[in-house]
């Protein structure tokens, strides 16, 4: 089965990030890498339950706490919170006078739309993505998978830069592609989880085969170590890469 069948196989509101809650320790991670304080007014877009926006109010004392979700049953949860909280989509709320947004979307057409809303934001507002930075921009900062993106934006020439730029390097090798793969599932997943292995190795393998197609990888031949995973991939779970090779 090709990797993007089994995707296809997941639940959708899991893979599609719309179920995905960030953990407390991921929040925290991510508020002293912003060095969020009390002079930001925080806004978190997609807030799910509110945590994220409680947390910066408990533990970072923001002057302002603000969440933001269209899902009407995830706002009422977060309304036990301290914080102000508002169902509404994203593309028609006003955040202007933020400091600090947490922004974390993979929708190619929200993140279209949104471009141009972030584009107006004030000089010196941070904008905390994960994975990747805003589209067509260059980070401020990484800690990966955490990215800093800083009003106005700085804007790549090419994909080729930007994926350089998040994991700083020169070119990717399968030592890059194994440890920004093994930093996003400790990061973002559950500490409890048990097949983290198997999720590190997935994301190793589109990370590698991604940078090898944009021309970004380290040697034109397949490292052994990759080869050795797709083959892994392929006999005990029946999971293709090869296909997603270009020649
Ligand atoms: C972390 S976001 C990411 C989900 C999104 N599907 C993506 O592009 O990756 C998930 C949260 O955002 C909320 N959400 C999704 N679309 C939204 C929108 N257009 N406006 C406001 N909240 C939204 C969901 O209810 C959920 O709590």
């Amino acid at each position: 089965m090709k990797i993007e069948d089994y995707l296809a196989s997941l639940p959708q509101n899991i893979v599609s990030g719309e179920e995905v809650q960030l953990s407390d320790k991921s929040f925290r991670e991510i508020f002293s890498f912003v060095d969020l304080g009390g002079n930001d007014v925080f806004y978190h877009l997609g807030c799910g339950d509110g945590k994220g926006v409680k947390i910066a109010i408990d533990e970072f004392h923001v002057k302002k706490g603000i969440g933001i979700d269209n899902n009407s049953q995830k706002i009422n949860q977060a309304k036990k919170f301290s914080g102000d909280f508002f169902c509404d989509d994203i593309k028609n709320s006003d955040f202007s006078d933020a400091t600090v947004i947490l922004f974390w979307f993979t929708d190619e057409k929200i993140l279209k739309n949104m471009m141009k809303k972030f584009e107006e934001l004030k000089p010196g507002t941070r904008i905390i993505t994960i994975w990747g930075p805003l589209p067509n921009c260059l980070p401020e900062k990484v800690n990966f998978p955490y990215i800093i993106n800083v009003a106005p934006f700085k804007k790549a020439r090419s994909l080729q830069e930007q994926l350089l730029a998040v994991f700083g390097v020169k070119c990717v090798d399968f030592v890059t592609a194994w440890e920004f793969a093994e930093r996003y599932t400790k990061a973002i997943g559950n500490p409890d989880v048990k097949n983290d292995r198997f999720l590190t190795i997935i994301q190793t393998l589109v990370i590698w085969i991604n940078a090898k197609n944009l021309g970004v990888a380290c040697r034109e031949e397949i490292p052994e170590s990759i080869k050795t995973y797709i083959n892994i991939m392929k006999m005990h779970f029946d999971i293709d890469f090869e296909h997603l090779l270009k020649e």
